[in-house]
């Protein structure tokens, strides 16, 4: 049996909402915190697979890094880094791209969605997923947490790895996903509760960031689109948006739904959204002054990521050259 180890990327969007931290971040805490062998790349090759900013990128890297130190990713007991500090993984790459097939890669959800609108489709968006699995590989992992909408990708590694193990022996673990599948899975827009939290809205209102001030927060929680009915329930199919309040709520306060809606009882729908802003003020302003605190660090930051890089890159060493061996390279 290989050794439990998880392994989970982020791209960097700069800082994260509510869902990406309820629904990702805060399991990965949970995770290590368990004492699980967690390690996190911030996927910054990911990023340049559609067109970009330079320097919104490179800022952009240090806003995740400081925000996951802020949601208490720990340096000394996780493996945090960045993806384009490990040069194995490009060259890894290479070998597990000359093992895919581009029908494969062609039938994935995302890629389809993707470029639905892309006329003349980069190259590194359709190797996307390899790249992917390649870190998953690389760092030999176990469990993957990730998002439902991930599933094929983790298909796509999994074959990767029986693909390999068979051509050349037993090299890599077969990963599992870990999906959550309680109420943090799923973090509502704010403004359409028919559609999820995401950073790809345009509608400002529809999502709280972690790095929002308390106005802010307050502001968005007001406008949150509920229904006619006033009092407070827990009905996410027939009232998805005063149930998403009941989840944040229930999440940030780790009081259960029940005792969240229990208290609620005397309180209309506009009362209870100051009682859910004060919440989510309370959870999120320690790691919105911790985002700050460790960007105004910049130097420390950066040595934490090249510890964790070389961490990382140890074991990347390690796994690709016995790979390159095995393929008599
Ligand atoms: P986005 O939808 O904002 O583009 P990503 O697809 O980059 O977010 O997801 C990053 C991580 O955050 C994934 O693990 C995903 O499952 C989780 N996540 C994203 N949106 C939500 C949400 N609304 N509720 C719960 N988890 C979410
Ligand atoms: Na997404």
């Amino acid at each position: 049996a290989w050794p439990r180890k998880i392994f989970s990327g982020i791209q960097p969007t700069g800082s994260l909402h509510l869902g990406n931290y309820l629904g990702a971040v805060r399991r990965w805490v949970r995770l290590q915190e368990a004492h699980d062998d967690v390690t996190i790349s911030i996927v910054d090759m990911h990023s340049i697979t559609m067109p970009h900013n330079p320097p919104n990128l490179r800022e952009n890297i240090f806003v995740m890094a400081a925000t996951l130190l802020a949601c208490g990713i720990d340096p000394e007991k996780s493996t945090l880094f960045v993806q384009s500090s490990i040069p194995e993984l490009t060259e890894f790459n290479w070998i597990l791209s000359s093992l895919s097939t581009m029908p494969r890669l062609a039938q994935l959800p995302q890629f389809r969605e993707k470029t639905r609108l892309v006329k003349e489709i980069p190259l590194g968006l359709f190797v996307y997923p390899v790249l992917q699995a390649a870190d998953i590989l690389l760092y030999k992992a176990t469990h993957v947490p990730v998002g439902a909408d991930q599933l094929p990708h983790i298909q796509l590694a999994q074959h990767l790895a029986r693909t390999y193990n068979s051509c050349y022996g037993e090299t890599f673990p077969v990963c599992e996903a870990i999906v959550e599948n309680g109420e943090a899975s799923r973090i509502l827009s704010l403004q359409d509760p028919g559609q999820k939290m995401s950073k790809s809205i345009g509608d400002l209102l529809a999502t709280i960031n972690l790095a929002d001030s308390p106005d802010l927060i307050t502001k968005k929680i007001n406008s949150a689109v509920t229904d006619f009915t006033s009092d407070i329930s827990y009905n996410p199919n027939k009232r998805p948006g005063v149930s998403n309040l009941v989840t944040i709520h229930s999440q940030v306060t780790g009081q259960t739904i029940k005792s969240v809606v229990d208290e609620a009882t005397t309180l209309d729908t506009a009362k209870y959204k100051e009682r859910v802003a004060e919440a989510v003020i309370e959870h999120l302003s320690p790691i919105r002054e911790e985002i700050k605190h460790h960007l105004a660090r910049r130097n420390e930051m950066i040595h934490l990521l090249e510890v964790g890089a070389s961490k990382a890159r140890q074991q990347a060493q390690h796994t690709l050259s016995d790979v390159k061996q095995r393929l008599g390279l």
